[in-house]
């Protein structure tokens, strides 16, 4: 069991973020990553929608013999993750809980944003999950849908990306928050711009190393870490495999992945 793989999985290439975190605090381990690519987005997508896809992909990283199910994705987190918890044989890890606690840590002033999907947002999964650690601190909520075609398309540096991420960082800066989730598993692609438009003075939490600490904890208690050899990474892709090698290649620093074509029948 110990060197079976991971099964890590996204709509699309923002979990390569989770993944490049695994990869860094797991080196003997062997990733299978997902990437969803042909019904990218999940964010606006209704509860019924998202949970049947991540089962669908969870179920393909289950015959693939994976010890654990990563979902990288935080709407299929925040929508799914106890689905999938009560349809699958192996164990799943989401990404809220790991980000809620990194928050936690870095908060002064008890005021929280959360940046993250239409889905993310109004499944309220982080604002729970913070609450049920303290019921004292305040979390603003703002859905950033355009933030995800923006890293899907590479445009993180383009002038248009910075009209954008003013419009809707306005608010969260208005919020005084002095910590900000990034809710949503593309959005680390545009931290710098993010921390460009918020300033110095604010804390984005990307949930990636955390939860990366958090899989290891786990696999450490269980038995389950593989510990020698070195580990390797598969990426499968739904739809555009050529695409999403590019972006893998990129988001990775790797130029020797590359994604195989894989389609699920939803
Ligand atoms: N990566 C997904 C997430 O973390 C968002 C992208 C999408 O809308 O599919 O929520």
């Amino acid at each position: 069991m110990k060197n079976t793989p991971i099964g890590v999985f996204d709509s699309g290439i923002g979990g390569l973020t989770i993944l490049r975190a695994l990869r860094r605090t797991l080196p003997h381990e062997h990733l299978i990553y997902f990437g969803d690519t042909a019904n990218v987005p999940y964010g606006g997508k209704s509860k019924t929608a998202v949970t049947r896809l991540a089962l669908d992909v969870a179920r393909f990283l289950e015959s693939r013999n994976v010890k654990l199910v990563v979902v990288a994705c935080n709407t299929a987190s925040a929508q799914a993750l106890s689905a999938l918890r009560k349809q699958l044989t192996v164990p799943v890890m989401g990404v809220i809980e790991p980000g809620a606690d990194a928050a936690m840590r870095a908060t002064r002033n008890r005021k929280i944003a959360v940046l993250g999907t239409q889905g993310t947002v109004e499944s309220q999964a982080y604002v729970k999950a913070i609450y049920k650690r303290n019921k004292d601190i305040q979390v603003f909520q703002k859905a950033c849908p355009l933030f995800v075609p923006l890293a899907e398309e590479g445009f993180e540096n383009k002038p248009a990306a910075e009209l954008i991420a003013r419009e809707y960082l306005q608010p969260v800066q208005d919020s005084r928050a002095d910590t900000v989730i990034l809710g949503c598993t593309h959005y680390p692609i545009l931290k710098n711009l993010i921390a460009k438009v918020m300033g110095p003075q604010v804390t984005l939490v990307d949930s990636a190393d955390t939860l990366a600490t958090s899989a290891q904890q786990f696999l450490q208690e269980h038995q389950l870490a593989a510990t020698s050899g070195k580990g390797s990474v598969k990426l499968y892709a739904s739809d555009a495999p050529d695409k999403f090698t590019r972006s893998a290649r990129m988001l990775l620093h790797d130029p020797t992945v590359k994604a195989t074509l894989k389609k699920l029948n939803v």
